[in-house]
């Protein structure tokens, strides 16, 4: 894992946003993974302002997003797909049939992850894979006790999510308690993956997928055995890590190391 702690979240969204242009740059029709949550939508503004000054195309783009609540319509103001509509998509050249949501309204939601399976597959695979992180460690919808190759599929909300996301419906407003997430295999499987976090709530959750075991209670662990994941951190997030200061060594040797070969 490379480890990366930055100042603040306007740093962790340019450098995110700066790893998906580059991807983006090397490969015009690249298939991303996206995110929901608080986290990614400072990012998402840096890639809407490169997309607006013509330095960065998603013409050829596709997307998945990870998760969507289940029962939900994409035009819910809820749902996970009127979310990326919101803060990204309606603001940038992406062909909107490109863009995939897992469909929360979908009659038979089995065969609909299998078919959601089935057609990132059918792209080839997720080039970059953009996460945020659960206090209790999830990735997606992916709570504890997930499975570690655990593939698209429907999974029930712990309490501490429903609450933690409790702050986006109105009072009385239905709330899902159940989702439709793509699996930590399915995760495990993209070429790369950024994962950002930011704030001292999320310590805990970082420092166990950082330094902790590998271990199912804390899906982001998993990250441990991907080949090439990237964890973009504030002060507060990695407040808790016990190797802090040589993460920060690594990461100014690789800085150097990337200008002395000119990338
Ligand atoms: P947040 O959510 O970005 O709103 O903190 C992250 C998550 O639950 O995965």
């Amino acid at each position: 894992m490379q480890i990366v702690i930055l100042a603040d979240a306007i740093q962790i969204a340019q450098y995110g946003a700066d790893l998906i242009h580059k991807q983006i740059s090397a490969k015009p029709c690249s298939v991303l993974g996206l995110a929901t949550g608080s986290t990614p939508v400072a990012l998402y503004g840096e890639l809407i302002e490169a997309n607006r000054s013509g330095v960065l195309s998603f013409q050829s783009v596709s997307t998945f997003n990870l998760d969507e609540y289940l029962g939900l319509e994409g035009s819910h103001p809820q749902s996970y797909r009127h979310f990326m509509n919101e803060h990204l998509f309606k603001h940038i050249d992406i062909n909107i049939h490109n863009t995939a949501v897992p469909p929360g309204n979908a009659a038979n939601p089995i065969d609909a992850c299998r078919d959601y399976e089935a057609r990132i597959e059918a792209k080839g695979g997720i080039d970059i894979q953009l996460l945020g992180i659960g206090r209790n460690g999830h990735i997606g919808f992916n709570e504890p006790s997930s499975g570690l190759t655990s593939r698209t599929r429907v999974k029930t909300l712990t309490q501490a999510t429903i609450a933690d996301n409790a702050r986006f419906f109105a009072e009385g407003e239905y709330q899902p308690h159940l989702s439709m997430t793509m699996g930590i295999g399915t995760i495990m499987d993209s070429r790369k993956v950024i994962l950002l976090a930011t704030g001292a709530s999320k310590a805990d959750a970082i420092k166990a997928t950082v330094e902790g075991p590998l271990m199912a209670s804390c899906p982001a662990s998993a990250l441990q055995m991907h080949r090439d994941a990237v964890l973009v951190l504030d002060e507060a997030a990695a407040s808790k890590l016990s190797d802090r200061e040589f993460y920060k060594h690594i990461e100014r040797e690789n800085q150097k190391l990337l200008a002395q070969l000119g990338i």
